[in-house]
């Protein structure tokens, strides 16, 4: 992301955030305990909403240095001591294996490089009870209006949003990757451009 897209990120977002996505990510992480990381964690929107228990920690990681300086902020001004960041893509994620009781992705997988290599990742540092917890803007039903303005934007829509793709079928790539899917909710984005609006969200946990 360029410095001027990370600087206005949060403004950009403000409206769907207030309209439907700081309820969800609070409800997604309301029961967590123990270690978490969360991948692309941005300038840090779910920061805050993360439950205030002490045996919480919380390990970010942001590779690109404009999004990272930002959450990097946002930590120290809010005096934040459990939680750390990384620079590492979810692709090498430079934590041991079975570190993690959680992984967290939000608004992420649209926009990595290779979802099958960082699913394969979240897997290796999660614990053999983990859980992987996720909410993603997703590829609208296949043959539908939508779908198809997506796959015709989506060229010229991933250079122009930070890689951001906008018909990838995630959840199917989160079955395929070997987790078993908990609880899936399918729900439009609100106060979002039309074409983002379909997401998922839910929880995976290992086969
Ligand atoms: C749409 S933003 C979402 C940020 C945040 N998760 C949120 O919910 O507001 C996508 C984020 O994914 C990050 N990202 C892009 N490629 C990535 C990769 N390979 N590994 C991890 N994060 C990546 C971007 O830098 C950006 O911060």
């Amino acid at each position: 992301m360029s410095f001027l897209s990370a600087l206005f990120y949060d403004k950009c977002m403000k409206a769907t955030e207030d309209a439907c996505l700081i309820d969800w990510r609070k409800d997604l992480l309301k029961d967590i305990n123990g270690s978490i990381l969360e991948i692309g964690a941005g300038t840090g929107a779910s920061l805050e909403l993360y439950p205030k228990t002490d045996g919480l920690h919380i390990t970010l990681s942001e590779p690109d240095k404009n999004m990272r300086a930002q959450l990097e902020e946002k930590i120290t001004s809010k005096k934040l001591s459990n939680v750390s960041v990384l620079p590492c893509p979810s692709e090498s994620i430079s934590s041991d294996d079975n570190s993690y009781d959680y992984v967290f992705a939000s608004l992420v997988c649209c926009s990595v490089n290779d979802v099958n290599a960082s699913l394969k990742e979240i897997k290796r540092v999660l614990k053999p009870d983990g859980k992987f917890i996720f909410l993603e803007h997703v590829a609208a039903e296949s043959g539908s209006n939508r779908r198809k303005w997506q796959n015709r934007l989506n060229p010229f829509w991933k250079r122009l949003a930070g890689n951001c793709h906008l018909n990838r079928e995630t959840e199917n790539l989160i079955k395929a990757a070997g987790f078993v899917l908990e609880d899936v909710k399918r729900e439009s984005m609100r106060k979002a451009m039309s074409l983002v609006r379909p997401t998922i969200r839910g929880i995976a946990r290992m086969s």
